[in-house]
């Protein structure tokens, strides 16, 4: 992937922007230096974040009213990156709803909606209105994940028949799961790593929760491929700890993701000796089939080493801004992707201990 600096390109979209707070400043404008983006506008309830951001990130006015900033700026696409309200579900469909019917693409961050009848809504709307909307799904652009998705596509890795995922996250007890405010956390958290599933396995049929005292789980995963999976939240771990780890196996190969940034594809090969032959652990495969490994050099002040690129964050925004400025939409974090993690999010708030099918 070949990255054209913002200055570089010679169509831009004309962008406005809701929510000027903490993740945007710190990871979401910063990503504008690599796409084919003008910011106009920024507007937040509180006027003087829309202020920081707007002198910082270069643009030209502020508002406290996305109506008002929509109606003013005209703007082919608005970046939203809000929050919850006062019923504890994400402010993003509404919002996202006012940009298409004012003419504008949307891209809004995770979490998308507190349940599947909304994105179902912002699926109606945008095709009624003819205008996208991206969900910031990072991980599904993390360039250690599209690897692995890539290795688990050569002919030589075969069918997919089992990937496993860890990501350290609590499940709250079945009882408190009705309540929104409660769940916040876990719908805040639980599309890391089922957009990494999606992205590797394709769709689920169905999951089966076990949940530890705490709050712990292990969730066996039935992909509609016909895979299987195992994700565990490790809910207890040190925070100094890394995150997560997945793994693919295929027929023959496997490949892992350490911490998202390490990756090693375990090749197939001609076993050299017999069982109990082998001297050296070296020369059992030949040389051609052993192990492959990549990870970042973190001595140079390169793109493909910073967190920018390395989250997700800077990908996502360019696969979609530029793939606009071509007519289309995006090709991961859609509407449908999104719509998968909440009909997932939604069997998850039902009693563990129980096959629950995906979207029936
Ligand atoms: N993908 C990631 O890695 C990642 C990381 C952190 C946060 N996030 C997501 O980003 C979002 C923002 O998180 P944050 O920590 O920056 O929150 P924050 O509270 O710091 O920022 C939200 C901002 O949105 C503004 N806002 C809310 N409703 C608005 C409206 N109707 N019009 C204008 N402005 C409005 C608020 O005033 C606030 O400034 C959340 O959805 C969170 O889940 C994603």
């Amino acid at each position: 992937m070949s990255i054209t600096y913002n200055y570089e390109y010679s169509r831009k979209l004309r962008v406005c922007f809701i929510g000027a707070g903490q993740h945007a400043f710190r990871n979401i404008f910063p990503t504008f230096a690599f796409a084919p983006v003008e910011l106009t506008a920024v507007c937040d309830l509180d006027p003087e974040r829309a202020g920081n951001c707007a002198r910082l990130f270069g643009a030209l006015r502020t508002y406290t009213s996305h109506l008002e900033m929509l109606a003013k700026e005209k703007p082919d696409l608005v970046f939203i990156v809000t929050s919850y309200d006062a019923q504890g579900l994400p402010v993003y469909p509404a919002l996202a709803m006012d940009c298409l019917r004012a003419g504008a693409h949307a891209w809004i961050e995770k979490p998308p909606a507190g349940t599947s009848a909304e994105i179902r809504e912002m699926m109606r709307v945008s095709a009624e209105t003819g205008r996208h909307v991206a969900v910031g799904l990072k991980k599904m652009f993390f360039p250690a994940n599209l690897k692995a998705k890539g290795l688990s596509e050569r002919p030589s890795f075969g069918r997919i028949n089992c990937i496993t995922a860890r990501y350290p996250q609590q499940l709250p007890p079945h009882e408190e799961r009705a309540d929104n405010h409660k769940m916040v956390y876990f719908l805040d958290h639980m599309v890391h790593p089922h957009s990494v599933l999606l992205l590797l396995g394709g769709p689920l049929e169905s999951l089966f929760v076990t949940r530890s005292a705490s709050g712990a789980a292990t969730v066996s995963l039935r992909f509609k491929s016909g895979a299987i999976g195992n994700l565990i939240l490790s809910h207890g771990q040190s925070g100094s700890s890394f995150f997560e780890r997945t793994e693919i196996i295929g027929e023959g190969e496997n490949v892992v993701v350490d911490n998202n940034i390490r990756v090693t594809l375990y090749r197939s090969g001609r076993q050299t000796a017999g069982y109990g032959r082998s001297g050296d652990y070296f020369s059992l495969y030949e040389d051609e089939s052993g192990p492959l490994h990549w990870e970042p050099e973190f001595s140079l002040g390169q793109l493909h080493n910073k967190g920018l690129f390395l989250l997700g964050y800077a990908p996502e925004v360019i696969h979609y801004t530029t793939r606009l400025l071509e007519g289309k939409g995006p090709e991961y974090g859609t509407l449908e992707d999104a719509l998968e993690m909440l009909l997932i999010y939604e069997a998850y708030r039902k009693p563990d201990g129980h096959v629950h099918f995906i979207g029936k």
